[in-house]
């Protein structure tokens, strides 16, 4: 199914000498890529401080551009360094002292995220954890729909799970959030580029992410989307110069919020970042997410279904439609496995306690994806019995 996406491998240079497979946490970059870093530079190098004029705007067209990937209008997107800094921008927007200080999350969370939230108990925040179904793989949405009343402020959720690749069905998260008055803080980054995503028709209040993994864009260009009413109201108080509405006023004055989503910027633009990142946004936005989608499950099924047959434990829902991007598969001896498949040039990654992860991109053929399968039998029965 849509071969004809391979006709975009010759822009991604490290094909032609990988079975490249871990585009779930280091997607492959785009050769304009190349192109994009000498463009800042030859700016640079030719105006100097006057390049700022164009690397403002610059910073928003980008940001638009991952905008039209995760369904979010023009405007209503912004680049920051990292998912952690914009979630503590988010986070600063809450009254940790008032009587809506609870932030429920389930404990398949990304970690980091899990870190933020119980550093807030310091200035108040009621953390409640709800623990998930105890596969390691499956969330207990009605679990976590029953936790979330009145007292709760946020819900941050992942749409697609790290370790698993588990698609949340996050409708009824952000149905209960928004009854009760509190906020919905979706984390799509093992989403975005692999897996179609609508914020608005979500009806999130906030989107994260960054551009590490399927949007092929390398680090240093996270994102965060902020529904246009609230982006008006709410007074992040982690902000930074970039937030102000006339920045290069240098005005010594209380901060006066810039319009939207541009309020919650920090300091100085990380801008060589976003332009290496838009060459990857490109190629996702050239092959086109659905088509991305449907690729992605044709060549994560058959991965899927011969791991099973093979013996390995697979850690991801069986049914591809509950999927994201990756699935997850035991081996045994994973580690070891992982090791010896990386010095084989099969890239993959491990994730402790769960297994080796296995994400493919539109790129990736089905003659890879077999390749790797055949590589890890090999390197396990090399291995003899037992686990770990
Ligand atoms: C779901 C999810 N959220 C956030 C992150 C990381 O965000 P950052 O390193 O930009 O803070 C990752 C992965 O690296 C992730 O998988």
């Amino acid at each position: 199914m849509h071969e004809d996406l391979l006709r975009f491998r010759e822009d991604y240079p490290i094909l032609a000498s990988s079975v490249y497979l871990v585009n779930n946490s280091l997607g492959a970059v785009h050769r304009r890529t190349a192109e994009r870093l000498q463009q800042f530079y030859g700016e640079w190098a030719a105006e100097g401080v006057v390049a700022w004029e164009h690397w403002v705007p610059e910073m928003q067209r980008i940001a638009d551009l991952v905008g039209r990937i995760i369904g979010a209008p023009p405007g209503t997107t912004l680049i920051r360094q990292d998912v952690a800094s914009i979630m503590g921008a988010v986070a600063s927007c809450v009254d940790w002292s008032g009587p809506r200080n609870r932030v429920v999350y389930s404990d398949l969370e990304w970690p980091s995220s899990h870190y933020l939230w119980q550093e807030h108990r310091r200035l108040g925040a009621d953390v409640v954890v709800v623990p998930s179904a105890g596969d390691g793989v499956h969330l207990d949405v009605e679990r976590l729909v029953d936790a979330i009343d009145e007292r709760t402020a946020l819900v941050p959720i992942s749409l697609v799970l790290f370790r698993s690749s588990t698609l949340v069905d996050v409708r009824p998260v952000v149905a209960r959030a928004h009854e009760v008055g509190a906020w919905v803080l979706l984390d799509a980054y093992q989403a975005a580029g692999v897996v179609p995503v609508d914020v608005v028709r979500l009806d999130a209040d906030f989107c994260v992410g960054g551009s590490v993994k399927y949007l092929c864009g390398g680090p240093g260009a996270a994102w965060v989307y902020v529904r246009p009413d609230l982006a008006e109201t709410l007074r992040p108080t982690q902000v930074g110069w970039f937030g102000h509405e006339r920045p290069f006023d240098f005005a010594f004055e209380p901060l006066r919020p810039a319009p939207g989503v541009l309020r919650f910027s920090g300091g100085t633009h990380n801008v060589p970042s976003a332009y290496a990142a838009s060459a990857g946004y490109e190629g996702v936005l050239a092959a086109g997410v659905d088509r991305i989608r449907e690729r992605s499950q044709a060549l994560t099924q058959p991965l899927l279904e011969g791991a099973l047959e093979r013996g390995f434990v697979v850690r991801s829902p069986r049914d591809a439609a509950q999927r994201g991007g990756h699935v997850t598969i035991d081996p045994g001896r994973s580690r070891e496995v992982h090791d010896e498949l990386l010095r084989r040039r099969f890239v993959v990654d491990h994730r402790p306690g769960s297994g080796i992860r296995v994400g493919p991109h539109f790129f990736n053929t089905a003659d890879e994806v077999a390749a790797l399968l055949e590589e890890t039998s090999v390197i396990r029965a090399g291995l003899g019995s037992g686990s770990g």
